[in-house]
C-alpha cells in the first residue's frame, strides 16, 4: 500500500498548547453501547495502524466505551507518550468530573490527557449555573495536571456565553459537527471573536450520509483538479478555515488517503463556493433528538 510521508501540522490553542490538525476518532463507527462488552481488537489494530501512518491526535470519550482499546493501542504502539495528543470527554459521569477523569485515565492507562472536553451541554436544562458549575469542575482537572487543555463539545453560543461569564480558564476548543451541510450560521465567527478554536467531527457527512446532495459535482471536480478523493476536499475545506478535522476509518488505505488533504490547499474562492453550495442544503448527522429538523444552529 502506498504510504504518504507527511507529518500532520499543529494548530496552536489559546492556552499555548498545540493540537494536530487531523485527528483519528474512536467513536461513531467504533462506539460500543455496552460498557461490559469485550475489547474490540479491530479498533486496537486500527488505532495502531493510524499511529503507524502518522496520526498522533487520538480522539476518545468515556461514552464510546472504547477508552481501554485506545489505551492498549497507545501502549502497544510504543510511541512516546509526549508525541501523542489524546482527547477524552465526559458525559456519563458528568455529576463528578474529578472522579470521571480518574476512571478515564485508568482505562486509558495514562497519567494525563492532552485535552478533556465536556461532551455536550444538553444535561443542563435552563439554569446557566449548571454549566458554570461543571466548567469549574473541569478547571479543577486542569489544575491537577490530569488534563493539559480543557474544552467543550457540541456547545452553542448560549452555552459558551454561560461558561465564559464565570470561567477562570477559558475553553481552548469546542468540538462540533461541522461540514458544508451544517455550518451553524455565524458560530465559527463567534469562536474567532472569543478566541476559542473549533474542531469538526463528521467532516465527511456530505459524502457518507449526504451523497446525491448539491455539492457532489463540485466535490468531484475539485477532487479531479487536486488528484484526491472528495473526502480529502471536505477535510481540506475544514482545515482551510482554521478548524481541526476529526475523522476515522477502519481502512488503512483511507486513513492514508486522508493525509493527502495536507498536500494541497483550496483557494479562498473554492472554500467559499463549497460553503455557499453547502448552505443550500441541511443535514445533521448527530444529536438529532436535541434539534428540530430544520434547525441549523
Ligand atoms: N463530540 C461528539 O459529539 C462527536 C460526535 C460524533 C463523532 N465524534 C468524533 O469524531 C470522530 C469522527 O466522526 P465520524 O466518523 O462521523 O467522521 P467522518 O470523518 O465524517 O466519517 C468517518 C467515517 O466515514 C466512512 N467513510 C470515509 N470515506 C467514505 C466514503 N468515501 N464512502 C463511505 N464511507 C466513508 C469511514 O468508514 P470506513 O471505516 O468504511 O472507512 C468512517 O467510518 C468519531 O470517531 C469521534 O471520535 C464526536
Amino acid at each position: 500500500m502506498a504510504k504518504l510521508d507527511v507529518s500532520i501540522p499543529d494548530l496552536e490553542l489559546p492556552d499555548g498548547n498545540k493540537i494536530p490538525i487531523i485527528g483519528y476518532g474512536t467513536g461513531t463507527a467504533w462506539f460500543k453501547t455496552d460498557s461490559n462488552s469485550p475489547k474490540d481488537q479491530k479498533l486496537i489494530d486500527s488505532t495502531k495502524t493510524a499511529i503507524s501512518i502518522g496520526y498522533t491526535h487520538l480522539d476518545g470519550a468515556e461514552v464510546y466505551n472504547t477508552e481501554e482499546e485506545l489505551g492498549d493501542a497507545i501502549k502497544q504502539s510504543k510511541v512516546p507518550r509526549e508525541k501523542l495528543f489524546v482527547t477524552t470527554k465526559v458525559i456519563t459521569n458528568i455529576k463528578d468530573i474529578p472522579a470521571a477523569i480518574d476512571i478515564s485515565l485508568k482505562k486509558l492507562g495514562l497519567d494525563y490527557v492532552d485535552l478533556y472536553l465536556i461532551h455536550a451541554p444538553f444535561f443542563a436544562k435552563e439554569d446557566p449555573a449548571e454549566l458554570q458549575q461543571k466548567w469549574a469542575q473541569i478547571e479543577q482537572v486542569a489544575a491537577s495536571g490530569k488534563a493539559k487543555s480543557i474544552g467543550v463539545s457540541n456547545f452553542l453560543k448560549p452555552h459558551l456565553d454561560a461558561i465564559l461569564e464565570t470561567a477562570k480558564v477559558r475553553p481552548a476548543i469546542n468540538q462540533i459537527e461541522f461540514h458544508p451541510y451544517l455550518q451553524h450560521g455565524d458560530l465559527l465567527a463567534y469562536h474567532k471573536n472569543k478566541d476559542i478554536k473549533v474542531a469538526a467531527y463528521g467532516p465527511l457527512i456530505p459524502i457518507t450520509r449526504g451523497s446525491g446532495g448539491p455539492l457532489d459535482p463540485l466535490l468531484d471536480s475539485l477532487a479531479k483538479k487536486y488528484a484526491v478523493n472528495p473526502g480529502e476536499i471536505l477535510l481540506r475545506w475544514v482545515i482551510d478555515q482554521g478548524v481541526v478535522a476529526i475523522t476515522t476509518s477502519s481502512k488503512e488505505q483511507r486513513l492514508s488517503d486522508y493525509l493527502r488533504a495536507l498536500t494541497f490547499k483550496l483557494t479562498p474562492k473554492e472554500v467559499e463556493e463549497i460553503s455557499n453550495i453547502g448552505k443550500s442544503h441541511h443535514l445533521r448527522g448527530f444529536w438529532n433528538d436535541k434539534f428540530d429538523k430544520d434547525d441549523r444552529s
